[in-house]
């Protein structure tokens, strides 16, 4: 039975570079792994009223139903002013709503990378999202760490990832992760 991730990067950039390590990422997963990667184009700012007078984006909807038949989420997340982006906080508050949030992400295996230019390398992001994917009782994966420093140098012109160092730890990662997630497969 094939291993089916989302990937979801925290940035909206043509060349961000976490949604370049989440194509990494994909091209490099193991047999029988397929990460399928969402974007948060089309998502408005969380606004109650507009909940109220039209109900969930249909990006929203796509997304959560895309979450919940998936085995894992994968994130690649940047880190902005020394915590979590509001971009993709902004699309899983949207994604908590509807009163089915449990179906989202009840027991949901989440796996955490990030890359920066900079050299701290996402920790404190990463930790911060901890906070937010325990509140969703979701199931992190800690089998490894994936926070990319210097991330501008790792990437080619065309944004493929061109280190074979980082590449081999993404594939390991990437096999870790998914392993945990079939272990973890919701009923
Ligand atoms: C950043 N950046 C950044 N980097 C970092 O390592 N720690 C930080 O606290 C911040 N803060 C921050 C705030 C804001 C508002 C922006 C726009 C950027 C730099 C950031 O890591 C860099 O722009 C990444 O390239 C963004 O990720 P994508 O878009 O390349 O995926």
């Amino acid at each position: 039975m094939a291993t089916k991730l989302i990937g979801l990067a925290g940035s909206l950039r043509k060349r961000s570079l976490n949604h370049a390590l989440l194509r990494a990422a994909a091209e490099l997963a193991p047999e029988g792994v397929e990460i399928d990667i969402r974007t948060l184009h089309g998502i408005p700012v969380y606004d109650g009223d507009l909940e109220e007078a039209e109900g969930l984006p249909d990006a929203v909807v796509k997304l959560k139903d895309a979450v919940a038949a998936a085995d894992g989420l994968l994130i690649a997340s940047p880190e902005y002013n020394g915590s979590l982006p509001g971009t993709l906080k902004n699309g899983i508050d949207w994604m908590t709503r509807g009163g089915d949030a449990s179906r989202v992400f009840g027991g949901l295996p989440v796996g955490l990378m990030g890359v920066t230019p900079g050299r701290l390398a996402t920790a404190v992001a990463q930790s911060h999202w901890l906070q937010v994917f325990m509140r969703l009782s979701t199931a992190p994966y800690f089998g490894s760490m994936m926070q990319l420093g210097g991330g501008s140098k790792l990437f080619d012109d065309d944004l493929k990832l061109a280190d074979d160092a980082t590449r081999d730890r993404v594939a390991r990662y990437v096999e870790g992760f998914a392993a945990f997630a079939a272990q973890n497969r919701r009923g």
